[in-house]
Order: structure tokens, then C-alpha cells, then sequence
């Protein structure tokens, strides 16, 4: 290699980043993309390419950073320089204008910035001569955590600013909406339990030691304070110009208000804003404008006084609670369910809402007719809060149903329970209740047989019972002459069937709806007994040893596998072939046990979730980005960066059929 060579990949590797870096900013910062995506994956495996080769001129600000793939063991304790206080709260009007009132006491001429208050975590940036040093949370506000490579992911966050000083800088780091949805539908194809709201998912996400994961999450962040900001400029107004002039993210809609009626009118119309946002706010921060007026209104232990955060109210709506009716779940548990007249509410409108159970309702005296309360419970599931009493006229209380509404058997409430049992063994409700979680997604996750289709089958009498949904085989010629189904959509249902008799035995488990054995507790039956026949004589102390199990979910184990009608249920299971045992050996010896893998490009015979799970099932791991811990890249046609990266690690790279061949075990 001669030395003019050199000098050109050290330049190329600089003209690289800088370009990619203000796609980057122009993208994520302004939200005004001004590069393709084509464009932009083809410069970043490029600047992959040549710092693997050339690391020494790899530059501070290297995009390459935001993609993770360090694993940390712990997060480090970090004590402030300037401790991080909380702000007051302000519910009302009437509040707001007492807090006004205090500073009028006290200043004469002030004026307000409004900021919109952002859900999400804080947390403090440093930055020595303008690069990029030390992310850390709040913590108790003296001491937080180190999260300085977690934070490096976050593709707003500015790795170097445009002025050489150094800094400590305030945000948020949050979670939009787009990214929740995505996190919480793979969590649910993992059967992993689910974030209950954005902010709960990014402080969920700022806590992983694997900051590939932190990366594929994509939080965003706002900030708002520069920490002594007045050596820079002399109000918070100047502050925030100055925050984006330094490449910061900054949101755009903060105000100036000269009086606090001003100020109350811009209140109603950040809660108006609010809903359109595609990330959660909780309020409106309202601080002094002029920081040389802080220190003379001074500050409580916890709280600055010359600021305060406006909270709204949780989103709620008002209808019309036109009936209760009652759902019954794979269980046999009868849950009342509020039929209501279609209203919007938090992004989607709503016209059914849970109402949980008899003494739910009746605690709250909730009638039908009633004009009701509504708001989202955890910010999703919608949830019936109470009667408008006000606005009540001749409801009748509510009173329980006593008979099953599927199949009119009785109902029994168990002594200190607050749910009803349909008594029916046979009920069909509970039935197809039972076959659609059965063949679902999370369960034993057969492709095309999904609720409708479980519905109509069920009306025309072909499956009553799970079993059933392996006997449809021998009904392909009436199948097929359903409207709606034909040939093709029959062949492939019935590929899938036979297909799911492969599941693993944990889903097989989950899936015969045991109450309380939800996918975590039959992974960990199967864990412990390895197979279907000794899960079903396990005895009440046995699975009571087991720490994750309580005497309430082996009871329910207990019962299930005593009832006759789910013994003859497990026989015919068997005799149909399904998969009745885990194979705990062959995962110890199989030669992906404890190996890491990356997947990359298209597959031909299965998808990546379905290369994973088989990967997980031998005993490996599935990671987003490659390392020097990746031990084999699994690459489809059309691999991208991940597989350049790989070839420049030397990572062992199987191609399809090489995997294959290792998965039984043949090289
Ligand atoms: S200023 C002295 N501005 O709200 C505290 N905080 O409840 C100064 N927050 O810990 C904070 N958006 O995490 C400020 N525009 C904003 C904010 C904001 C969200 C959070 C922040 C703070 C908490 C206070």
C-alpha cells in the first residue's frame, strides 16, 4: 500500500462521515430528509467497510456508533455537577394563576416561555470542547446512572456540536408513538409481555446492556435546558435558539407570553396539539423567560419557583354506555363488556370497553343507558372509569347475568373469586374461545386458520373441539366448497395444520388454554419435565416446588389434566402425532447452543422469525447487529451491511443450506 492511498481512505472515510452525519441531522434533527435511503445504507456500509480496515481513522462523530453493538455490564453511578431538580405541578387555571400571583409578588416585569412537557425520561448530556462525553439519568437528582452508550444510539443526539465548548445539556429521551407500536407487536410475537406506555418502554429500553437493542428501538429526544446557559445568553428563549444552533433537538413549539391569560389561552391549544403528536406529552412546562430574574425568585429543596409544569388531565371521553354484554373467554370466565356509542379517543375510536367483572360494575353503580367516563387504561386498553351522575335519568342497576350467554348453563361465582364460570364443560363458547387461542399466533400459530375462519368452520359443525381442527383433513372436498375458501386457501390450511404438529411443546401447552398458564409458565413446565405425559402427572407439591409456579396455577394445572374430557383431549393429540416432548439433550449438544447470530437478506424455506425461533430452539441466540461476539451471520439473497460487516470481522457466514444442514446436525 503506498502512502497516497492511505491519505485517500482516511479522506474518503472523513468525507463519509460528514455526509452521513448531515443526512442524519437534516433526517432526524429537522425532519427534513434530504437523502435516499439507497443513498444513505450505501455510504454507511461503505464507512463500515473502511473503519474496519483502517480503524485509526475512524473520527469521533463516526455515524457507525448510533448502530449499537456494545454490551455493557452494568450502568455506572454518576454524580451530577448540577443537580437535576424536579418541577411544581399545576392542575388548573386557579392554580395557575396563584402561581402567577406568587411571582408578581415578588417581580414586576417578566414575561413566560411555554414548552410543551414531554413523557418521556430526562437526562443529562455532557460535552468537553463540543464533543460529546457522558449521558446519565436523573436518578435521585444528586446521583443517576451512566447511560453514555445507550444515549450514543440515538440518532438526534449531536456526537459533536458546532461550537467547541463545553457543555451540560438537558433533554428527554423518549419513545414515538411508531416505535412503541412496532416494540410491542414483536413482543408479542415473542410472547413477551408488553409495555404499557411509551415512556415505560424508552426508561424499559435506557436500561438494556446491549445497546444493539437500544439502537433497533429508535427513542428520540428533545432537550431544553443548557445548564448555565446564562454565560451564553440571557433567556430561556435565546436558550432553545441557541440549543438547535448547536445541533441540538429542539421542539418546535415553545411561546413567548407577556401576560398569564396569554399563557391560559395556549394552554387549550397545547392540549388540542397534544392529540396530533406522534409522541406523548403529559403537559406544559411554564418557566420565567429572563434567567437574571431566577435567582431573585429563587428555588424550594426539590423545585425551582420559577417554574412549574401544567399537567393535563389524563384523556378521557364521554358517551353513551348503550348495553353491557358478556364475553366468554378460553377459560370459562364470563367478562361484561360496555357496548358503547362510538366516540375518539387518544388516536382511535372506541365503542367497546371492558368493565372487568360484576362487583366492578356494581362498586361504580355503572347502568345501562348511562353516559360514562372512558379513558385508556395503561394508554390502551379502553376502559369504562364511571356514570355521569349528573346526567342520569331513569337507569335501571345493573344486574348479572346467571346463565352462560352462549350456551344458558348455569353460572358459578367461586367463594372470594370476582369472576363467573360457564359450569358447561361442552360449552361452545368456550370452545371456540379455546380453538382460536389454540391456532393463534402466539399459541400453536397455524398460519391460516384465524378467528373468522375458526367462526365459520365452527358454524357449519366441522370443529368443535381442537381436536378437530386435525381431523379437517378428511373433509377437504366439503372445505373447499365454502364460499370464500377454494382449493388453494384449503391445501395451504391444511399444510399449516399438519405443519404445527411440530410446534414446540411449550406452545402446545399454552395452548390448550389452562387457566393461569400463560406462555412463560408452560415454557417453564416444559423446562422442568420435558414432556407432555410428565407435565400431566406432575403432583401439586412437585409443581409447587418450582419457584415461578404459586399453589393457584398448579391447582388449575391439577384440574385440567384430572378433567376426562381434556385427558381423552391430550390422547387424541397423541394419536394425531403432535409434538409431545422437549428435547432439553439435543439442545445442550447441538453446535448453535450458546452461539450468537445475526440474520441478513431474504430466506427461501422459512422467514428470519422462523430461522430464530429454530436457532433459539437449539440453543442459540438471535441478535440485530454483528459484533466481535457474533459467531455465525446467517445470509440470505440480498444481504446488506450486515454481512459486509461480518466478511470484514471474519464471522463465520452460512448461507441457507449450510444452516440447514448444521440444524440436523450433518456437517
Ligand atoms: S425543564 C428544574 N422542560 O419534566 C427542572 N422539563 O417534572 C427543569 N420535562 O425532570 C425541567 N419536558 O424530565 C423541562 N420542556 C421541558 C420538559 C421537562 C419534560 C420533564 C423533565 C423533568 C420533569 C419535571
Amino acid at each position: 500500500m503506498i502512502l497516497g492511498d492511505i491519505m485517500d481512505y482516511q479522506a474518503k472515510i472523513k468525507e463519509l462521515t460528514e455526509k452521513i452525519n448531515q443526512a442524519n441531522y437534516e433526517y432526524h434533527t429537522l425532519d427534513k430528509p434530504t437523502m435516499s435511503d439507497y443513498d444513505y445504507d450505501r455510504m454507511l456500509r461503505e464507512l463500515i467497510a473502511l473503519e474496519e480496515k483502517y480503524p485509526a481513522y475512524k473520527l469521533p462523530d463516526s455515524p457507525t456508533q448510533k448502530v449499537g453493538g456494545i454490551i455493557l455490564e452494568r450502568f455506572e453511578k454518576v454524580t451530577h455537577q448540577t443537580p437535576m431538580m424536579s418541577l411544581s405541578n399545576v392542575f388548573n387555571e386557579s392554580e395557575l394563576l396563584a402561581f402567577d400571583r406568587r411571582i408578581a409578588q415578588v417581580i414586576d416585569s417578566y414575561s413566560y416561555i411555554s414548552e410543551l412537557k414531554i413523557d418521556g425520561l430526562a437526562v443529562n448530556l455532557r460535552y468537553i470542547s463540543g464533543k460529546f462525553v457522558q449521558a446519565a439519568t436523573r436518578g435521585n437528582g444528586t446521583v443517576g446512572e451512566d447511560i453514555t452508550e445507550n444515549a450514543r444510539t440515538i440518532k438526534s443526539l449531536p456526537l459533536i456540536l458546532t461550537e467547541k465548548i463545553d457543555v451540560e445539556v438537558r433533554g428527554e429521551i423518549y419513545m414515538p408513538h411508531k416505535s412503541f407500536n412496532r416494540v410491542n407487536e414483536e413482543r408479542l410475537t415473542h410472547n413477551e409481555s408488553l409495555f404499557a406506555n411509551p415512556r415505560n418502554a424508552a426508561a424499559g429500553t435506557m436500561r438494556q446492556l446491549d445497546t444493539s437493542i437500544v439502537a433497533k428501538r429508535h427513542l428520540d429526544m428533545f432537550c431544553y435546558t443548557l445548564v448555565h446557559a446564562e454565560r451564553y445568553v440571557s433567556n430561556q428563549e435565546e436558550a432553545l435558539k441557541y440549543l438547535k444552533h448547536l445541533g441540538f433537538k429542539v421542539n418546535p413549539y415553545f411561546h413567548k407570553h407577556t401576560t398569564v391569560q396569554s399563557l391560559i389561552e395556549d394552554i387549550a391549544h397545547y392540549d388540542d396539539l397534544r392529540k396530533t403528536l406522534p409522541y406523548d406529552t403529559d403537559g406544559v412546562v411554564i418557566k420565567i423567560n429572563e434567567f437574571n430574574l431566577h435567582e431573585k425568585i429563587g428555588y424550594t429543596a426539590k423545585a425551582p419557583k420559577w417554574a412549574t409544569a401544567y399537567k393535563f388531565s389524563p384523556e378521557q371521553a364521554q358517551t353513551k354506555l348503550k348495553d353491557i354484554t358478556f364475553q366468554i373467554g378460553r377459560t370459562g370466565v364470563i367478562t361484561p363488556v360496555a357496548e358503547l356509542e362510538p366516540v375518539f379517543l387518544s388516536g382511535s375510536t372506541i365503542s367497546r370497553a371492558t368493565l372487568h367483572n360484576e362487583d366492578y360494575i356494581t362498586t361504580k353503580d355503572i347502568r345501562i343507558g348511562d353516559i360514562v367516563n372512558i379513558h385508556k387504561a395503561g394508554e390502551i386498553i379502553p376502559e369504562v372509569i364511571g356514570p355521569v351522575l349528573d346526567k342520569r335519568t331513569n337507569q335501571k342497576p345493573f344486574v348479572m347475568i346467571d346463565e352462560c350467554p352462549v350456551c344458558h348453563a348455569a353460572l358459578l361465582r367461586k367463594e372470594g373469586e370476582s369472576d363467573y364460570l360457564c359450569t358447561n364443560p361442552e360449552c361452545p363458547g368456550k370452545h371456540m374461545n379455546r380453538l382460536i387461542h389454540f391456532a393463534s399466533r402466539v399459541a400453536m400459530d397455524i398460519d391460516t386458520l384465524g378467528e373468522k375462519v375458526v367462526e365459520t368452520f365452527h358454524e357449519l359443525g366441522f370443529l368443535n373441539s381442537i381436536s378437530d381442527i386435525y381431523r379437517l383433513k378428511n373433509h377437504v372436498e366439503e372445505l373447499v366448497t365454502i364460499p370464500g375458501f377454494g382449493q388453494k386457501k384449503i391445501e395451504k390450511l391444511v399444510a399449516a395444520i399438519e405443519q404445527s404438529k411440530q410446534q414446540t411443546l411449550d406452545r402446545l401447552i399454552f395452548g390448550l388454554g389452562i387457566k393461569h398458564v400463560g406462555a412463560k409458565v408452560a415454557k417453564i413446565l416444559v423446562q422442568n419435565y420435558g414432556s407432555m405425559d410428565d407435565v400431566k402427572a406432575a403432583s401439586f407439591d412437585e409443581l409447587v416446588n418450582i419457584p415461578e409456579i404459586g399453589e393457584m396455577i398448579a391447582t388449575s394445572i391439577i384440574t385440567f389434566f384430572s378433567d376426562r374430557n381434556n385427558q381423552k383431549l391430550i390422547d387424541e393429540l397423541r394419536a394425531f402425532g403432535l409434538n409431545f416432548s422437549y428435547d432439553k439433550q439435543s439442545t445442550i449438544n447441538h453446535a448453535f447452543n450458546g452461539k450468537t447470530f445475526v440474520l441478513t437478506g431474504k430466506l427461501k424455506q422459512f422467514t428470519r422469525t422462523e430461522a430464530a425461533e429454530i436457532i433459539e430452539k437449539l440453543g442459540g441466540k438471535v441478535s440485530e447487529s454483528v459484533s466481535n461476539k457474533t459467531d455465525y451471520v446467517l445470509a440470505g439473497s440480498d444481504a446488506g451491511s450486515k454481512l459486509t460487516k461480518a466478511e470484514t470481522l471474519g464471522v463465520t457466514i452460512l448461507d441457507e443450506a449450510t444452516f440447514l444442514r448444521e440444524v440436523h446436525g450433518k456437517n
